[in-house]
This record gives structure tokens, C-alpha cells and sequence, in this order.
């Protein structure tokens, strides 16, 4: 496994690689969710890179960025053991050079969900993502149905700038208590943690519901903001039930729908969802 830092070390290894390349964009702290995606790369690619940058154009001011968990040799030892043929890993100066002033934005798409409560975070993500894929030129890229509105966001862009690239949408890794896995759950305490489960059996309550018939969307977002409102330590921000395509609220569920939420345990802002249909 080859590990390189700058753009010209990038391009001289993928030129060496003949065959398909599958991409797996990351910000490191590696945890199951990232390794699933990195093993549905390994089965359909003949080459695997990987890349690990905390990209800082996707925080707000008032996110997480400096204390964001890094741990580069682990994230190392566990790609290498997966199989990975390639880790690229830049530095901010290098992605982002000064007098930087170039951006890549989704509209629509961006504006409902995550987007009304991160201003500005789907820009980064998507420039961020459109320079890795200029510079991987991958075959295809890999991404986790946790964060189900990046991946729509990343299917739009691919398809409005006609990149030659299949996006491939990987199903939320949960521990086997039910939460999602995402690199910050290591910021919950042990009480946090119990109360985090809270999302999970949350949507599930919901899930169950819509298998039983309930089709109103109304009626199901009350289920999962009552069943959120039991645990104290949870802070709603918001429960959505929109379509799983256009990401608007709907008020009956005919075509599959996203059930999502984003809700703070203590001072770590964790979101989860499922889909319905
Ligand atoms: O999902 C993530 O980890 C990031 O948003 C991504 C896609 C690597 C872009 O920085």
C-alpha cells in the first residue's frame, strides 16, 4: 500500500494503476462504516484508493474542525490490512492554496435537511469531492447512506458535470445496539452514549410502523419526536419524512421516503435515518 501527500505524488501512482479504480473519500478516524465501503470497492474495482483529508471548507465556524479525531498510522494499519492499493492524504495548504476561489455548489438539493442548519457545509463537501474525483479520476466512488443527503448531493453533481463516474451508496453500519457508526461517537460520554441509542430505536419505532401501514407522514415524524422526547440528554433539531429523491417534506407516503434527523447528546450533534419503501 502506497501512501502520498501531494497532487504530483497522487497523479504519478494512479497513472501507474491500469484496471478500474474504486475511490473512497473519507475525513480518516476510520470505524466498520468506512471499512464496509472500502470492501464493496475491493469487490468491483481492481485497484482501491482511499482518501483521508479533513476537509475544512465543510465546517462552519462554530463546528468541530480543530477537535475533529485524527489518528493517520491507525487509519493506515486498518487500510492496509483491507487491501488498499492506495492512501492519499493532503494537506489543507495543498487542496486549499491561498487566494483559493473556486466552488462547486448543488443548489436545491442542498437547501432542506442538514443544508438549513450548516450553512455553507454542501458547498465545501461537493468542491472538496469534485477535486478528488479531477484528481483520482476513480471508476467509481463509494459513499455511506448515513449521511443519505451528501450522497444525493454527490449523485446530482456527478450527473449535472457529467462525470464518468458510478456513485455507490453503501447501507448505514450500525454497532449491534443500533447506533450508527460515524467518528464522532467518540465524543459521547458513557451516559451519552446509552442516550444516543435513542435516535436509532427512534427510526426504528417508525420503520415498524410504516411496515405495519402507516403512511402519514405527519403521524410518523410525531412517533419519532415523541419517542426522542423520552431521553433528556437528546436536543432535537429535526425529524424529516421527504422524498427519498427531491429530499422535500411529504405529507403521504407513496414513493420511498427519507425518515432523518439530526439530534445533539450533549454537545455532540449525531444524525441517523432510514429509509422507507
Ligand atoms: O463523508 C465524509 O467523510 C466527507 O463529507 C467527505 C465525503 C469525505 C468529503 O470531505
Amino acid at each position: 500500500m502506497q501512501i502520498v501527500h501531494s497532487f504530483q505524488e497522487l497523479r504519478s501512482a494512479r497513472s501507474q494503476m491500469s484496471g478500474t479504480v474504486g475511490l473512497v473519500p473519507t475525513m480518516g478516524f476510520l470505524h466498520e462504516g468506512h471499512l464496509s465501503l472500502v470492501r464493496a470497492a475491493r469487490a468491483a474495482c481492481d485497484h482501491v484508493a482511499v482518501s483521508i483529508f479533513v476537509n475544512p471548507t465543510q465546517f462552519g465556524p462554530k463546528e468541530d474542525l480543530a477537535n475533529y479525531p485524527r489518528d493517520l498510522d491507525h487509519d493506515a494499519a486498518l487500510l492496509e490490512k483491507a487491501g488498499v492499493d492506495l492512501v492519499w492524504n493532503p494537506t489543507p495548504e495543498e487542496m486549499y492554496p491561498q487566494n483559493y476561489q473556486t466552488w462547486v455548489s448543488v443548489e436545491d438539493l442542498t437547501r432542506p435537511l442538514e443544508g438549513g442548519y450548516r450553512p455553507g457545509h454542501f458547498r465545501g463537501v461537493t468542491t472538496v469531492v469534485a477535486k478528488l474525483f479531477n484528481a483520482v479520476q476513480p471508476h467509481k466512488a463509494f459513499f455511506g447512506q448515513k449521511d443519505a443527503q451528501q450522497a444525493a448531493v454527490i449523485r446530482q453533481m456527478v450527473r449535472d458535470l457529467s462525470y464518468p463516474i458510478e456513485i455507490v451508496v453503501c447501507p448505514i453500519q450500525r454497532e449491534a445496539d443500533g447506533l450508527a457508526m460515524s467518528s464522532r461517537n467518540t465524543y459521547l460520554s458513557p451516559q451519552e452514549r446509552r442516550a444516543a441509542l435513542v435516535l436509532s430505536r427512534s427510526l426504528f419505532k417508525a420503520r415498524d410502523a410504516y411496515t405495519a401501514g402507516s403512511r402519514d407522514a405527519a403521524a410518523l415524524r410525531q412517533l419519532v419526536l415523541d419517542s426522542l422526547a423520552q431521553e433528556p440528554l437528546a436536543n432535537v433539531q429535526y425529524v424529516s419524512c421527504a422524498d427519498f429523491e427531491t429530499l422535500q417534506e411529504v405529507d403521504t407516503l407513496q414513493h420511498p421516503a427519507l425518515l432523518s434527523m439530526a439530534v445533539y447528546v450533549g454537545k455532540t450533534r449525531l444524525i441517523d435515518n432510514v429509509i422507507l419503501g
